[in-house]
């Protein structure tokens, strides 16, 4: 494990995290280099029965540190605009390793993808079709292009975060998938190559995607039918990690359940995995600022809020905190752990049974997916720092923003 408890105190890797916490301040996210290798490779092995390539969903954490510690691994990425793309890049990943999701990729993202030469764009339209052919024969170049289909299977997780049932935007409806491909196979400047999904996130059985990929596979037998041969199959991302007491499938028994379908297919195949990389490769550091217990509850003002981490706020997301110091035994009370920004739904976590002090600072457990990359400025407050721990090591991957960043592109009206 990555963040354990060494003589007490939680440490990343061979760091407490006390000491990060004081040298570099709070709120504080801090990721182990290890734990996000470890979780890459536990992909990469568990397909290894296969020719596949593992796309890190650069949405779960786009941080350059961190996309650089993948790319260094191999990993290839999943982005949805062409500032991913510029992320990828500027980390040294591989643009032949890329795949472009999203439902409205602009011209400039398309131009700016094909030049660099991406594995794929996954398609969700029609128009979207229209566009990318449209550049692509500007370029005199082909563009590889796969349908994300809309498999319509229940993925059984939050409303907010499933995404392939028929009534979510997702994908091309499966009554229009072959329409579509004929559609793609006609236009000039498009070489189809594959075909994809991504059903949801979060997801702690392996039956949905089991689901999914039956469906797939029928499409991909009906396409062959009609003259379309693809190259790949993209099984999106979406296997949930543990935050409370879920018991997601590992990579491996993700990947076994997964096997015999995608064996006897024998296609390449992609995956978008995002949450199960990097959710538990982080942790968000907070310190207690002041204590408010009152007649009703007790709330712990922390200087974490929604604006650094808006799972808990968005989703009623469950966020493991721990004291990053030995627990205390004594006058544990149950405590809502609050920003200070006014809203009543700001807050990280309700009805915790810990022992709080001022000046207590906590963890905030698998912080490290849908974290800083959500994170925003509201009630101008700076964003949190980032720390990448490497063994004993640890380095700044991004610098708190001073107030002065805050407004540096606005200005007053002239005189
Ligand atoms: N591929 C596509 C096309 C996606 O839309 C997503 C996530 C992924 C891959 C990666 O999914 P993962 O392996 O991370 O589940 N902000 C929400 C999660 C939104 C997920 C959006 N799409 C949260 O904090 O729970």
């Amino acid at each position: 494990m990555s963040f354990e408890r060494i003589a007490g105190v939680l440490h990343a890797e061979q760091v407490s995290l006390a000491e990060i916490a004081k040298a570099h301040g709070t709120p504080l996210y801090v990721y182990s280099r290890a734990a996000l290798e470890r979780h890459y490779t536990a992909f990469d092995e568990a397909f290894a029965f296969i020719d596949h390539q593992v796309c890190f969903a650069v949405k779960a954490n786009s941080n350059i540190g961190v996309l650089n510690v993948l790319a260094r691994l191999g990993a290839g990425f999943d982005i949805v605009s062409g500032g991913e793309l510029a992320r990828v890049l500027a980390a040294g990943g591989n643009p032949a390793k890329v795949v472009f999701s999203g439902l409205g990729k602009t011209e400039a993202e398309i131009e700016q993808a094909l030049k660099v030469g991406i594995a794929c764009f996954n398609v969700e339209s029609y128009a979207e079709l229209a566009r990318i052919d449209r550049v692509a024969q500007r370029l005199g170049v082909k563009a590889p292009v796969s349908l994300r289909v809309n498999p319509d299977v229940d993925a059984q997780t939050h409303p907010y975060i499933s995404t392939g049932l028929k009534e979510n935007k997702f994908g091309v409806p499966s009554d229009t998938v072959y329409d579509t491909y004929q559609y793609a196979a006609s236009l000039q400047g498009l070489d189809v190559v594959g075909i994809d999904c991504h059903i949801g996130s979060q997801l702690t059985t392996t039956q949905p995607f089991v689901d999914a990929l039956d469906k797939i596979i029928q499409m991909i037998e009906q396409l062959k039918a009609q003259g379309i041969h693809l190259k790949h199959i993209d099984i999106g991302g979406g296997l949930g990690v543990r935050y409370n007491d879920e018991t997601p499938p590992t990579p491996a028994e993700y990947a076994k359940s997964l096997q015999p379908a995608l064996s006897k297919l024998g296609l390449k195949v992609y995956m978008e995995p995002g949450r199960a990389i990097s959710a538990n490769a982080g942790v968000l550091l907070t310190t207690v600022d002041l204590l408010k217990p009152t007649a009703h509850r007790n709330f712990a003002v922390i200087d974490a809020a929604m604006n650094d981490l808006i799972r808990p706020s968005l989703y009623q997301a469950w966020m493991n905190i721990v004291p990053v110091a030995a627990p205390r035994e004594q006058d544990s009370k149950q405590w809502d752990l609050v920003g200070s920004i006014c809203e009543t739904g700001d807050f990280l976590g309700k009805e915790r049974e810990l022992s709080l002090q001022e000046g207590d600072v906590l963890a905030v457990m698998g912080a490290g997916a849908y974290g800083f990359v959500m994170s925003s400025n509201y009630n101008t407050r700076p964003r949190a720092a980032e720390i990448m721990v490497d063994g004993s090591n640890m380095h700044v991957v991004r610098q708190r923003e001073t107030l002065q960043d805050l407004w540096q592109l606005e200005s007053c009206l002239p005189e």
